[in-house]
């Protein structure tokens, strides 16, 4: 198993947000993680990403115990995400967006920038290389030079994914990525995240929308912070409890 919860839980004053979820992720794999609004779906990706102390339970990560270290040094193992509001630099290019990624560890020193030196360049020519290399393999290679804010909401979200491949994730979780998309836009977001997989990127996908399921070769459903169910993303659909939680958020909404 790559990727283990053990009895994870999370409470919230009296809200038990997260409550003794116990899920797994084999390398490789594309794992949905579905449920209504306020689930906990979130909740458990900052837990696993350290970004929230957990209040019970273990995470295990490639064979080690990640269980109360901090998002630099669980990043620094290869667990990346992005965020449900994608935080983008608005004003800079797509190619930009995503080269100012590498440059969060940087390669050079100041004054290797200051005097332009050879390790300076050829830093910077590797970073420009595996920029386009990534926008190239997620189908954004074409508006490189747009600036972030002019994309339309599908692109700008598939953006926020390939910033997250700049730091060469080798488990990404991805916070709902179809969110608010048009058809043509979940299209392209799906095609971008199925080549992704390819690359051999594990990943875990946090979504609402049920159409994600298409994606996923396994799929955990949680409702108010329980696992309600898991298996093929067809016997998930068909599972009356799902259903249930489902039909059951709609009418709330
Ligand atoms: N920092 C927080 N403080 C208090 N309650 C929170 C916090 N974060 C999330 N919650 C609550 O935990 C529950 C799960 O939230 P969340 O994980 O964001 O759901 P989801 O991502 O599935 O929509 C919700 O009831 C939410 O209001
Ligand atoms: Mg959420």
């Amino acid at each position: 198993m790559f990727l283990e919860t053990k009895g994870l839980t999370k409470r919230f004053g009296g809200l038990t947000a997260v409550n003794q979820f116990d899920m797994y992720v084999n390398k490789g794999e594309i794992v949905g993680l579905i449920g209504p609004n306020g689930a906990g779906k979130t909740t458990l990706f900052n837990l696993i990403t350290g970004f929230i102390r957990l209040t019970k339970g273990q995470i295990i990560f490639d064979g080690k115990d990640i269980t109360g270290k901090k998002p630099h040094q669980i990043a620094g193992l290869g667990i990346v995400r992005t965020f449900q509001l994608n935080p983008l630099f608005a004003n800079f290019t797509v190619l930009q967006n995503v080269s100012a990624s590498f440059h969060l560890h940087p390669r050079s020193s100041l004054l290797d920038i200051y005097f332009n030196t050879k390790t300076y360049r050829r830093n910077e020519a590797y970073i420009l290389e595996q920029s386009l290399e990534i926008l190239g393999l997620v189908g954004l290679d074409k508006v490189k030079d747009e600036l972030a804010k002019n994309l339309p909401h599908g692109y700008q979200k598939m953006l926020g994914i390939a910033r997250a491949l700049a730091v060469k994730p080798k488990l990404l979780l991805l916070d709902e990525p179809i969110a608010g998309m048009n058809p043509d836009e979940i299209d392209f977001t799906m095609a971008g995240i199925r080549k992704t997989r390819k690359q051999g990127t594990t990943i875990v996908v946090v979504e609402h929308n049920m159409q994600i399921m298409d994606l996923c070769d396994r799929v955990v459903v949680i409702n108010f912070g329980h696992k309600i169910a898991e298996g093929l993303p067809k016997e998930v659909t068909e599972n009356k409890e799902v259903i249930q939680a489902y039909l059951g958020s709609e009418h709330a909404a």
